[in-house]
Formats: structure tokens, C-alpha cells, sequence
């Protein structure tokens, strides 16, 4: 055997360190996707505390003036100072504003709860098992996580087919629909849309993600699932994501590829889903 042949246990060596480097790059990637999640995150959610927060201050101003209302008929003000009162705190405007701040800081609180249980979901991050899920409600969830990165560069058009429940290792099928997403939104310069396609093909769930973004160079287009490849300006992009997502794909015995955009401009992403893993897969254990 030559020197530049590495014997077995050379090799198995080789895999060994191969596959922790391997799980480092996911730990990573996953810590870059927590970061990158809370920063999206804290700022959804400050938004809605924003103007909840300043509603709750104009409904102590308007308590206020409530009170000063029957305090003078506790002390048995006659109509004519009870009405000059009302006439000073502008009661029928108090009495509409009342209920659209109510109204208003209500729909902040269930947006927040939303985005709150969106991160429920998303954080379990560390539950690597496989099991039955439903795609569409991790999309939902991812879409709600990411909807900062997105709500400024496009609009998400929704065409979801019937699916049944697939066996998958949800978080990590969230954080491939994710990088997808993240990768569509940066592919777009002004404002665009952003198609999220799932529909069965027999034994196997489709999910597509389609931009109408600047595009995949064809001389790039095999290179984009390379470890590091990435085409954003240092600092911008580690050119990780989609080598982390072909690798969870495959990891689910799935397939995931790339083509231009049926619509003449842009990418479309396909990711391949077996409805239910060959047995070995799903006990063994990864991660
Ligand atoms: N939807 C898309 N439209 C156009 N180009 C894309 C799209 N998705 C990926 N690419 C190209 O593939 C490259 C690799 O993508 P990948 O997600 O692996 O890394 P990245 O986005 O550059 O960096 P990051 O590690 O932050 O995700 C990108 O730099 C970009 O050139
Ligand atoms: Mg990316």
C-alpha cells in the first residue's frame, strides 16, 4: 500500500474526525441560526410592546379624567359642572379611543404570544428524533420566526397542497425551510414574492421555495451545496446554509435541488421528503 493510501484505521480515523467536524459545522450553523432568530425576534416583538406599552400610559391619562368624573358625582357636582367636565376631558372621544386602544393593544399581545409560541416550536432545537410532523405548521412557524427578515423584501404567497403528517426531525426540516427563505429574501433587491409550494407525489412530500430574485449564475448552480461556497460579501454570508440543508436532507433519505425559476427569472428550491423513513434511519441515532 502507497503512503498517499491511508489504511483502514487511518481512514476510520479520517471519518471519525470528518464527522465531528461535521457536527461542529451544525452546531454552529445552529448557534448562527439562534442569532440570527433572536435578533429578528427582539425586534418583532418590541414593535407590538412599543405601542402596547404607550396605549397603557394613554389609558392611565384617560382613567384619570374617568375618575375625576365620578369623584364629582361622589361629591354631588350638579349636572351642569358634571357636564362642563365631560366637556374638559372630551368624553366622547375617550369613550371611541378607549376602545381602539383596547383593541389595538389586544392585537399587539397576540402577536406577541404568536411570535413566542413560533419560538416554542423552533427551539426544539435539541429534540433530534424522528417523528411524525405536520410540514405545514413548521412552515407557519418558520415563516412567523423569519417574517423580519422577509416583510420588507417580499410578499409570501402561500400554495400549500395536502400532506399528510412526515416522519422528519422537525426543527431541523424548520431550519432548512429557513435558510431557504433567508436565502430567497437576499436574493431580492427592491421587493418581490417568495412562493412556498408543498404538495405529495406519491410516497414523498414536496416542499418549494421560489423567489423571483436575481438568480443562480449556471455556472454556479452545482457549486451552491459546497461547504462554504457563498457569493455574498465577506462578513455577509459564511456560505454554510445550503451545504447544512443537503446535509439534514439527506440525513432524511430526501433529496433537495436547485433550477431557475419556472417564471423565466429567479430560483425555485425543492426539497423531497420519504413520508416515512427506512427503519434503520429512523432508530439510529445522529446528530
Ligand atoms: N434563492 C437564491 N437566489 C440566488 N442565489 C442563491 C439563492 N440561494 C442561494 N444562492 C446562492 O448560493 C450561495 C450559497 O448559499 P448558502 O445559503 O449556502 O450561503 P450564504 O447564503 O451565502 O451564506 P449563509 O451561510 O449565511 O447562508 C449564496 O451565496 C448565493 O450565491
Ligand atoms: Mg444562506
Amino acid at each position: 500500500m502507497s503512503d498517499t493510501n491511508p489504511n483502514s484505521s487511518q481512514q476510520d480515523q479520517l471519518n471519525a474526525r470528518l464527522e465531528q467536524a461535521n457536527r461542529q459545522l451544525l452546531q454552529s450553523e445552529k448557534l448562527a441560526a439562534i442569532g440570527q432568530l433572536a435578533a429578528g425576534v427582539a425586534h418583532e416583538i418590541n414593535n407590538p410592546v412599543g405601542y402596547v406599552y404607550s396605549n397603557l400610559q394613554s389609558l392611565g391619562t384617560y382613567l384619570e379624567d374617568l375618575f375625576r368624573l365620578t369623584d364629582a358625582v361622589d361629591a354631588g357636582a350638579s349636572l351642569e359642572d358634571l357636564s362642563a367636565i365631560k366637556k374638559n376631558i372630551d368624553y366622547s372621544f375617550l369613550k371611541d379611543d378607549l376602545k381602539d386602544l383596547l383593541a389595538e393593544s389586544r392585537e399587539g399581545i397576540e402577536r406577541v404570544k404568536t411570535i413566542i409560541s413560533a419560538m416554542k416550536d423552533f427551539s426544539h432545537i435539541d429534540d433530534e428524533e424522528f417523528k411524525l410532523a405536520d410540514l405545514h405548521r413548521g412552515i407557519e412557524t418558520t415563516l412567523n420566526v423569519v417574517n423580519n427578515e422577509l416583510k420588507y423584501k417580499a410578499t409570501v404567497v402561500k400554495e400549500f397542497g395536502e400532506l399528510p403528517e412526515v416522519e422528519c426531525i422537525s426543527s431541523q426540516i424548520n431550519q432548512v425551510v429557513m435558510n431557504l427563505l433567508v436565502n430567497a429574501a437576499h436574493a431580492i433587491d427592491d421587493f418581490g414574492e417568495i412562493i412556498v409550494r408543498t404538495r405529495c407525489d406519491g410516497n414523498w412530500a414536496v416542499v418549494e421555495v421560489e423567489d423571483n430574485g436575481k438568480g443562480i449564475a449556471e455556472e454556479n448552480l452545482h457549486r451552491i451545496f459546497e461547504p462554504f461556497f457563498t457569493t455574498k460579501p465577506v462578513g455577509k454570508g459564511t456560505g454554510l446554509g445550503l451545504s447544512l440543508s443537503f446535509n439534514i436532507v439527506q440525513k432524511h433519505n430526501g433529496s433537495i435541488t436547485a433550477e431557475h425559476a419556472s417564471a423565466g427569472k429567479g430560483t425555485c428550491f425543492r426539497i423531497s421528503l420519504p413520508l416515512t423513513q427506512p427503519e434503520a434511519t429512523a432508530d439510529s441515532e445522529w446528530g
